[in-house]
């Protein structure tokens, strides 16, 4: 199966997915095209580098609608059969979930619904909690929202900072999503409401 990658920024989770598939720890995926919507994206530079197709459809400016749409056509030029949002900051148009139905994954640095949005690691420090960790989950028309496929948690421990958490989260978030990945392909699974139920 064919995945498209979209990020805007750094790119390691891409790269968690990259090399789970090289090294064969994820099977029968392919990344058809990761796409930036920032040309200055660390991650778009490591795709390049590693030959992936590689596109940059810049955002700034741009209304939403009509940027969305020129990135379903390249993930429908591409073929893509998955598409995975990898450090995406932007929000996707309901155009664009509806094009991939049950079909585009997100990973969020928190345990849902727990901290949404931006800055979930600083959230999680402010607030207290003992735990946290992150989540991938299928996305629908509300941010950080749709029913979740994988979560992998953490401590939080006494001396962090959102600089410590986060490299602690971050570890997990590159093992969570290639095997939300490799569930999804796997078809052996039924949603039930709000639950994803693996067979
Ligand atoms: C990750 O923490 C991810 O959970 C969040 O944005 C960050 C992206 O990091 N959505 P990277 O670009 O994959 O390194």
């Amino acid at each position: 199966k064919k995945l498209g990658i979209l990020l805007s920024g750094r790119g390691s989770n891409f790269l968690a997915i990259a090399d789970s598939i090289a090294e064969e720890r994820l099977s029968g995926a392919e990344i058809a095209v990761v796409v930036s919507n920032l040309a200055d994206a660390p991650g778009i530079a490591a795709a390049r580098e590693r030959s992936f197709a590689a596109a940059v459809i810049e955002s700034r400016g741009r209304k939403r609608a009509e940027h969305d749409a020129e990135i379903v056509a390249t993930l429908q030029h591409h073929e893509v059969d998955l598409v995975c949002l990898a450090g995406y900051m932007r929000l996707l148009s309901p155009e664009f979930v509806r094009a991939f139905p049950q079909r585009i994954l997100n990973i969020h640095p928190s345990l849902l619904p727990a901290f949404p949005g931006l800055h979930a690691q600083r959230q999680a420090i402010e607030y207290g909690v003992s735990y946290s960790g992150c989540t991938v989950h299928f996305v629908d028309e509300e941010l950080d929202h749709g029913v979740i496929i994988v979560q992998r948690t953490v401590p939080v421990l006494p001396g962090d900072d959102e600089r410590t958490l986060s490299a602690r989260i971050l570890e997990q978030e590159h093992l969570a999503y290639p095997e939300a990945i490799a569930r999804v392909l796997s078809g052996n699974y039924e949603v039930k409401g709000r639950r994803y139920i693996a067979r």
